[in-house]
């Protein structure tokens, strides 16, 4: 039997999305809810012993009602009403009809309502029209079971609207100069609401909004030392970006406090494709971000990359645009897997997942992963799948 390493599996998810909750949730939201776990699930080991939180684990039982209440809130935004309830309470087989009701309140119209408020927190945007926009483009898609990687490549309707009274979503074509759209990378909201010098907060909101770490995003196999204490950890060629002996205003390749290029190495060579974007998120010819040195002007190319160097999203990953940044990124089995991390995130009730999803093992929700790559990213089927899985059901 493996049920004690599946247990310590999904007790290694909920200590994983626990501890993702940072400042904005407390300890003791579930079974692994308990300071002392936020350690066990990198320590845990093969031993046949169970830990008091596997055993807590053990313990947990089948709860469709409570199951349905938490659904039921999430889904619909709403309590089950008393006659939902009951025919999950009486019901014969309890699984087949709390897994109808799920599905329903996934085909209620209110769904569509909870997937705009979702997203909206995902992205940190909201407020305006525009704002608005990229929320609902991921709700429509989700409630439409498009593919959820549209929010990197959809090339028409990404500014779309949404009414709260009909439900319904209208596609509009963002007008900001765009030749040809990448979803929410060229979105005019997403690049006012994240402008700043260098446009590395646009960088650093794809990064975590879409692989769910913060910088650094890739670590080398083989750091290098760049001094007694200076280890440069990032896998690109470290003066593959400027410093002030290579051309640049900003010394990217300093590492007397810091090392710089490890979070720049990768932030420099995706930066450049979002620079081009003013502070009211319209695409012009002149990279259009400030530096912040004198006077701020304009970012030069030189600030970024040294002569010869591309554009990309890793290091094995070149793109010499947003449109092929996109494509790269929806490929990117680590940008399908923050996707998932999210859903099961919302799911269990977590806060922001930024920088802790790495503590959470993917073999932990590979059957859902491995199907939602299955069915072209529906984060509808996905979301049913988590909110119909063992984890999920039981307390
Ligand atoms: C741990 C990763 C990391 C390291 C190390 C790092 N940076 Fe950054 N840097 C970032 C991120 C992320 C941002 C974007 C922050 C934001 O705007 O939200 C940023 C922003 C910047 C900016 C723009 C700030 C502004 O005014 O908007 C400059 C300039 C910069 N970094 C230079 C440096 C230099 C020089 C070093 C080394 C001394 C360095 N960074 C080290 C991650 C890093």
């Amino acid at each position: 039997m493996n049920k004690a390493k599946t247990w310590s599996a999904a007790f290694a998810l909920l200590l994983g999305l626990s501890a993702c909750s940072g400042d904005t949730q407390t300890q003791g939201n579930g079974p692994g809810g308990n300071n002392g776990g936020v350690d066990a699930g990198p320590t845990e080991d093969a031993a046949p012993e169970l830990t008091p939180f596997e055993e807590a684990l053990e313990e947990r039982e089948y709860d469709y009602s409570a199951a349905l209440r938490i659904a039921a809130l999430r889904l619909k935004g709403d309590l089950p009403t008393l006659t939902e309830l009951q025919s999950v309470e009486t019901a014969s087989d309890q699984k087949s009809a709390y897994e109808a009701l799920v599905a329903a309140y996934i085909a209620d119209p209110r769904f569509a309502d909870m997937q705009v408020d979702f997203w909206k927190n995902t992205f940190k945007m909201g407020g305006s029209v525009e704002l608005d926009s990229a929320g609902v483009l991921a709700a429509q898609l989700v409630v439409e079971g498009r593919p959820l990687t549209e929010l990197l490549t959809a090339t028409t309707g990404t500014c779309p609207t949404y009414d709260p009274n009909t439900n319904i979503f209208t596609p509009v074509d963002c007008d900001n100069g765009v030749p040809v759209h990448a979803g929410l990378l060229t979105h005019p909201g997403m690049n006012a609401h994240f402008i700043s010098n260098m446009a590395f907060r646009r960088v650093r909101w794809v990064q975590e909004t879409f692989a769910c770490t913060a910088f650094p995003a890739e670590i080398s196999s083989e750091p290098e030392a760049l001094s007694d204490t200076a280890l440069y950890t990032a896998p690109w060629e470290f003066t593959s970006i400027s410093g002030v002996a290579n051309g640049g205003d900003i010394d990217f390749l300093d590492y007397q406090s810091v090392v710089c290029a490890n979070c720049h190495a990768t932030m420099n060579h995706m930066a450049p494709l979002f620079g081009y974007f003013d502070d009211l998120g319209v695409l012009n010819n002149e990279i259009s971000v400030p530096k912040p040195v004198d006077g701020n002007p304009p970012t030069a190319l030189i600030d970024w990359l040294p002569d010869g160097e591309t554009t990309g999203w890793r290091v094995d990953a070149p793109a010499a645009d947003l449109p092929a940044l996109g494509a790269i990124m929806a490929a990117d089995p680590r940008v399908a897997e923050c996707s998932v991390a999210r859903a099961w995130n919302w799911a269990m009730g977590k806060g922001d997942i930024v920088d802790t999803l790495s503590t959470v093992p993917q073999e932990v929700f590979q059957t859902q992963f491995d199907d939602f790559i299955a069915n072209g990213y529906d984060y509808k089927e996905l979301l049913y799948q988590v909110f119909t899985s063992d984890d999920f059901v039981q307390f």
